[in-house]
Order: structure tokens, then sequence, then C-alpha cells
């Protein structure tokens, strides 16, 4: 750990209270702000006023190490700030321009849609560009990588490595698979998290699915706020830990598709307002035949506005890219040549596409029988 970083290193923390606060998880100075006082006055039984108290020593600390920004500051220095903000190349042209040239740090971008549209495709795809070279659009960072639906494929993150030029073995190797079992546990990967991003480099923190554990636990109208406040807490979390250390955040959310809704989108992001207003960035998926589309709902500072992008073995691609490979396919087959694993592979990944469409008109309404919030 930085040297900087330790809790004893702040004036009036001794043994005594590190011990406290470690014991309750809080293993750094930057935990300490991403906590918050509240939080930490609940979780270690400490008095409000001195959670407070070393609360703002931490804040104060990091903001003379220039690790956090001023609690004042001129909007020059925020502008200077911003520039400061890595971008993760998503390995396209389409989903690069919508989000104005890649995935953010110390942002919390949502990505939802219906089952199958390529959450899990884009959060793999992510997890290996976000360790290219600074050169190459990437952060040189690893990955904590919260699984919530038991759908992270260690063979995706090969094809999408190789098919990106890198060593697929050292790309794994960068990616730390948290499972969590249910929402309690989901959260608590979370409020350890600390020294691990500290440790490793963590660049990109996903949750994929960040709703799913939430919505199967709580059922019913009776529990819906009492969801909605432990949903609250695990989005602010992981907002504030994106904002501290820097890091991108991606939360999947799955929507539920309103069958009597017949104007607009029959669809709306199952984490309701809570995800929404947390997030920084909420990217919109959607499927059209094999193609998907992907539009920019809500950002502070990029236009509305949709790209077309497709799923392939490298992970999500330029639509262009797609065709050329289905083209390359056609032309094989009416020479009759022996099939490569290429080919097979492309072959795959459209029949993939055709069943979907018909999985999906079954699956939805099954799946998302619960209620909207709000
Ligand atoms: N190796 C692959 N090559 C091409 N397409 C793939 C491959 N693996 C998955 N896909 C596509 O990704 C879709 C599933 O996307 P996924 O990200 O799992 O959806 P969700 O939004 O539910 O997380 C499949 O329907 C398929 O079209
Ligand atoms: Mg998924």
């Amino acid at each position: 750990m930085v040297e900087d970083l330790r809790l004893d290193s702040l004036e009036g923390v001794g043994p005594v209270t590190t011990r406290k606060l470690s014991d309750a998880g809080i293993h750094n100075v930057m935990d300490l702000i991403v906590r918050g006082p509240v939080e930490i006055a609940e979780i270690t039984g400490m008095e409000k006023d001195t959670a407070e108290k070393i609360v703002n020593k931490a804040r104060q600390h990091l903001v003379e190490g220039g690790l956090i920004a001023k609690d004042f500051v001129s909007a020059t220095e925020i502008y200077k700030h911003r520039q400061s903000i890595g971008k993760i190349t998503t390995g396209t042209n389409c989903l690069d321009t919508l989000f104005d040239g890649g995935l953010e740090t110390q942002a919390l971008t949502e990505v939802y849609g219906e089952f199958g549209c390529g959450k899990t495709q884009f959060a793999h795809t992510m997890s290996v560009m976000v360790q290219r070279p600074k050169e190459e659009g990437g952060l040189e960072g690893s990955v904590l990588y919260i699984d919530t639906e038991n759908t992270f494929r260690p063979e995706r993150i090969v094809s999408i490595a190789q098919a990106h030029g890198m060593d697929p073995e050292k790309v794994l190797d960068r990616i730390i698979v948290a499972r969590a079992y249910n929402s309690a546990h989901q959260t608590l990967i979370l409020e350890e998290a600390g020294p691990v991003i500290e440790e490793n480099n963590v660049k990109l923190i996903v949750a994929d699915s960040a709703v799913g554990l939430f919505r199967s636990e709580y059922l019913g109208r009776g529990t819906l706020s009492n969801r909605q406040q432990k949903l609250n807490h695990f989005v602010h979390l992981l907002s504030r830990i994106a904002e501290t250390y820097n890091c991108a955040a991606i939360a999947t959310n799955q929507v539920m598709a309103s069958p009597d809704v017949f104007f607009g989108d029959p669809t709306r992001p199952i984490g309701g307002n809570v995800v929404a207003h947390t997030s920084t960035y909420r990217i919109y998926f959607k499927k059209s035949g094999k193609k998907r589309i992907a539009r920019m709902v809500d950002s502070p500072h990029h236009p509305e506005e949709e790209v077309i992008f497709a799923l392939g073995e490298a992970g999500v691609i330029d639509p262009e890219d797609a065709e050329k490979k289905t083209k390359k396919t056609t032309a094989k087959k009416t020479t009759k040549k022996a099939k490569d694993s290429e080919d097979s592979e492309v072959e795959s990944s459209a029949e993939i596409s055709e069943s979907d469409t018909v999985e999906s008109t079954t699956d939805i309404p099954v799946d998302d029988s619960e209620p909207l919030e709000e």
C-alpha cells in the first residue's frame, strides 16, 4: 500500500482506531472517503462526530496529496481535472464515437437493455481493452469483475484478446473475478474492494448485473423500498469508488418489456431511478436483427445519439467488420472450400443471433414479470 494512504498516517488516528476501522473493512484513507461518516459511524460504533472528524482529515490529506479535488474549485481547475480523466477505447469506431473517445474513468456507466443484447459481451470487451497500452487507447490497468449471474467466461476473454493481438494469458491474469452469490455478498465485495483496487492498479470495475440479485431477492411491492435502499447503497458505493480511485465503472441492468406500452420504447430499466440517478452515463442496447443499436440516453455532455454495432468473436465490433466476415463466409461456402475454424465461428454467431430473437420474445414476460417501481 502507498505509505500516504495508510490509516495511521492521519493525525490523531492511532492503533486502536486503525484496528476498529480495519475490522469494519476500512483499510485505507481512500476507503474513509468512499464510505463517508454516517456509514463509518454505523459500522464501527464510533460517535458520528468522531467519524466526521476522521473523514474530514482524510479528505484534507488526499487534497494535499493531490489525489482528490478541493471542495471549492474554479471551473478552470475542474476543466483541467476533466482533461486528466482516462478514456478506454471500446475497440470499435462506432462505440468510441458514441462515447466521445471511450469509456471514462471517474464515472459510472450504466448499460441497460433486454436479455441477449450484448451487455455481458461489452463488459468482457472492456475488460480486455482497459489493459491495452495507453498509445492504443487503453489504461494499462486491471479489472475487478463482479459476476452476479455466472456469465463471466474466460474463453470469451481469450478470443477477444487474441482478436486484438494480445497475449490471452496475461490478459486473464489481470482480471480479478468476484462471483457474488447474493445481494449482501455483492455489496460486501465492493465494500472490501479498496485494497484490491489499489494493489492491482484496477482501472475498470464491472458489476454484471448490478441489479439482478436485488431484483430476485426482494420480490413484491412490500419490499420495494427496502430493495431500492440497498441497491442505492451499492450503486452509490460503485460511483464513489470510481471517482476516488480514478477507475471506470460499468453497471449492467436488464430491462423489462412492458407489452402494454405501444408508443415509444416498451422497455424500462429495472433498477428504476436508483441506478439512473447515480450513473454518469446511460447507454441503451437494443437488438435489431443480427445487429445491435446503442443509444446514449443520458449524459451531462454527450448529445443523445445512436450508433449501430455488432457482436462477434472479437467482442463488440463495428458493423462493417461483421459484414466483411459474412461476405467472406459466403464466398468460401460457394467455392466449397473445407471449413476452417473461423468459418464455423461466423456461422455459429449468425445462428445464435437468429435463435436469440426467438428466445427473447418468449423470455421477457417470464423473466421480468415484476411490477415497475417509481
Ligand atoms: N463468440 C461469439 N461470437 C459472436 N457472437 C457472440 C459470441 N458470444 C456471444 N455472442 C452474442 O452475444 C449475445 C449474448 O450477449 P450477452 O452480452 O450475453 O447479452 P446480455 O445483454 O444478456 O448480457 C448472443 O446472443 C450472441 O449473439
Ligand atoms: Mg448478461
